[in-house]
C-alpha cells in the first residue's frame, strides 16, 4: 500500500498571525565537547531568554533535539509556521537573535523567513526548515 500524499488541496491560507505564538524551543541538556561536564550551554541560553523584555515570543526547554553535536540548539514553531532549527549558538550572544528570529517568523506568511532575510548570526548556523502541514504545493515550494 502507497504511503498517503498530502496534496495540493491541503494548502489553505495562512493561519499564523502577529497574535499566534512563535515559540522558541531550547535545549538544555547538550553539552560542548571541550567545555566542564557541567557547563549546559543551552540552559544559558533559556535563562538569557527569559531575562530580555517581554517580546510576545514564548520559550520552552526541553532535553535533547537530536542534534547534540551542534550544541546548542533550537527550534522556531508555531501554528502553521515553518518550523526552523538552529545550532552552534552562543548563549551569550544569541538570545535576541533568537527573539528577532521569531518576530521575523511572526509577520510572514507560515511563518516563512527566507534566507537573506533572516538575522546574519543565524545564517550559517541553519539545521533544517521544515513546512508546516498547512503548506504543502505539489511541487514543494516555499512560500513567497
Ligand atoms: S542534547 Fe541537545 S540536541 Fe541532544
Amino acid at each position: 500500500m502507497n504511503a498517503p500524499v498530502i496534496s495540493p488541496e491541503v494548502i489553505t491560507e495562512p493561519v499564523a498571525s502577529p497574535q499566534a505564538p512563535v515559540v522558541i524551543t531550547i535545549c538544555t541538556t547538550c553539552r560542548k565537547a571541550e567545555a566542564a561536564p557541567d557547563y549546559r550551554p543551552g540552559a544559558l541560553l533559556a535563562d538569557a531568554l527569559a531575562a530580555l523584555p517581554d517580546s510576545g515570543v514564548t520559550i520552552r526547554r526541553t532535553q535533547c533535539l537530536s542534534v547534540c553535536t551542534r550544541a546548542c540548539t533550537a527550534a522556531l514553531s508555531g501554528p502553521g509556521r515553518y518550523t526552523f532549527l538552529f545550532g552552534d549558538l552562543d548563549p551569550e550572544r544569541d538570545a535576541p537573535t533568537l527573539v528577532e528570529m521569531a518576530q521575523a517568523m511572526a509577520n510572514q506568511p507560515f511563518g516563512f523567513v527566507p534566507w537573506k532575510a533572516r538575522p546574519e548570526a543565524l545564517r550559517s548556523r541553519i539545521i533544517a526548515r521544515i513546512p508546516p502541514l498547512e503548506w504543502s504545493p505539489a511541487d514543494g515550494s516555499a512560500p513567497v
